[in-house]
């Protein structure tokens, strides 16, 4: 596994990830994803969402806005309790998570610390002109809530029976007193959240259920599996509305880190929602002819994170062998295809008038069905390493022969074997070569 200088230096080298307001100076641990960032993060998305919303028949997606009502965040227990403890050192008044350092004395100078106080993590905003209590809301610090306030609505234009679940992406945002560790804790970043709602006492299988899928996604799409474990929540780590949490924990390279919690909600959001707002958010059960708040299990991953464990997990050094007999070392990102920011690149084997033509014509026919590159600047060789360091599964070498015979050659990223494929059948030789 590569240390994070590597990752973070091929990330910015590459154009995976650029620190936000660089020109500036940065910003602390606020991160911009650059032109094959934005690919692979989509990719993540898109394959997240495939997994778990279109092919499951238990399952819908929802968009809810970042701003809730201020309600919201009162009833769900987050004005009163989202918070870390904080404590400041007197001498050089650098600040920790209390629950995050091991000594009494101030880790970086050694000085005296405060006492730790609550300090909650959510970014207060103003609605409109005027900044007064009325106007306050906040940025929410996860998704999950516009699910909840939301499943009436999804109850009844669905029809949906229990159990099932509605799945949503994006931002969230904390003020965390710590932030580091790359895109791994930040301020501002995405989730990727399920709310499963299932009949109260059918808990404890769905949230073993949910576990092991969530994993199977994550070594589905390449991660290995001694790099990945499971932890179960101390009684005191539990969050306010938690029964019982499984975290997915990643072996970074500064050790295991959370990527996903699996928490059993029990049916506290939904109480709290129908009691703070006045609305029924009770499930009627035709069968049984009763109402009842369902239970909720919710599989919550963090983008950012798992995107890190994907490119940490990708990454590979290996020492080949070149034409002369010597060998060099070539980085490669094996990525699994469906993640791969570029799924081919199309390779002229040298810039010539007639090769450019005929490579133009193969690079057009593969990008109206795959996400392509053309190159033509340098050695091949080095084009290849460039494609290897970015991932892309398949390279297409157009030569002079190409001219004669009407094939291409494909090169396979991770055993670098190359095979002639007619060009008529190239599309169905990519498709073979890509789809999962
Ligand atoms: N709705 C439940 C919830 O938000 P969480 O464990 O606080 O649970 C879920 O967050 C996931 O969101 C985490 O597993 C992590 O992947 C991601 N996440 C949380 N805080 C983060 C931060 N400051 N930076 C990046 N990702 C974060």
């Amino acid at each position: 596994m590569p240390d994070m200088e590597t990752i973070v230096s091929l990330a910015k080298r590459r154009g995976f990830i650029f620190q936000s307001s660089e020109i500036y100076g940065g910003l602390a641990s606020t991160w911009d994803y650059g032109p094959l960032g934005v690919e692979l993060k989509r990719n993540v998305k898109e394959a997240w969402w495939r997994t778990f919303v279109h092919q499951r028949d238990d399952m819908v997606g929802l968009d809810a806005s970042i701003l809730m009502a201020r309600q919201v965040w009162a009833a769900s227990g987050h004005e009163a309790g989202f918070s870390d403890p904080l404590v400041e050192c007197k001498s050089c008044h650098h600040r920790f998570r209390a629950d995050q350092i091991d000594t009494k004395a101030c880790p970086d100078c050694g000085g005296e610390l405060t006492q730790p106080r609550q300090f909650n993590l959510m970014f207060k905003t103003f609605l409109g002109p005027i900044e007064n209590a009325t106007a306050q809301t906040y940025l929410r610090p996860e998704t999950a809530q516009g699910i909840f306030v939301n499943f009436n609505n999804v109850l009844t234009t669905t029809r949906r029976k229990l159990p099932f679940g509605v799945a949503q992406i994006g931002k969230a945002f904390r003020n965390e007193i710590t932030v580091g560790n790359f895109i791994f804790r930040t301020r501002e970043f995405e989730q990727m959240e399920i709310e499963f709602f299932v009949k109260p006492g059918t808990d404890d299988e769905w949230h073993r259920r949910w576990i092991q899928d969530c994993m199977a996604w994550y070594t589905g799409l390449g991660i290995a599996p001694d790099h990945l474990h499971v932890r179960q929540h101390e009684a005191h780590e539990l969050s306010h509305y938690s029964k019982a949490t499984a975290d997915i924990e990643y072996a970074f390279p500064w050790g295991w880190g959370e990527i996903q919690g699996i928490a059993n909600r029990t049916d506290f959001d939904l109480k709290a929602h129908t009691k703070a707002s006045g609305k029924d958010l009770t499930y009627f059960d035709e069968e049984a002819k009763e109402h009842f708040t369902p239970y909720v299990i919710e599989p919550s991953a963090g983008v950012d994170r798992a995107l890190l464990a994907f490119l940490l997990d990708a990454y590979h050094e290996e020492d080949v062998p070149t034409a002369d007999g010597k060998s060099e070392r070539r980085v490669v990102l094996k990525l699994h295809p469906a993640l791969a920011p570029v799924k081919v690149a199309v390779l002229p084997l040298s810039r010539n008038e007639r090769l450019g033509p005929k490579a133009r014509e193969v690079y057009n026919l593969v990008r109206s069905n795959f996400v392509c590159q053309y190159d033509d600047a340098q050695s091949i060789g080095r084009r290849y390493r460039r494609q290897d360091e970015i991932g892309t599964p398949l390279c297409i070498t157009v030569d002079f022969q190409t001219i004669d015979d009407n094939a291409v050659t494909i090169r396979d990223r991770d055993t670098m074997r190359q095979e002639r494929i007619a060009i008529p059948m190239l599309a169905l030789a990519l498709h073979q070569r890509l789809d999962s």
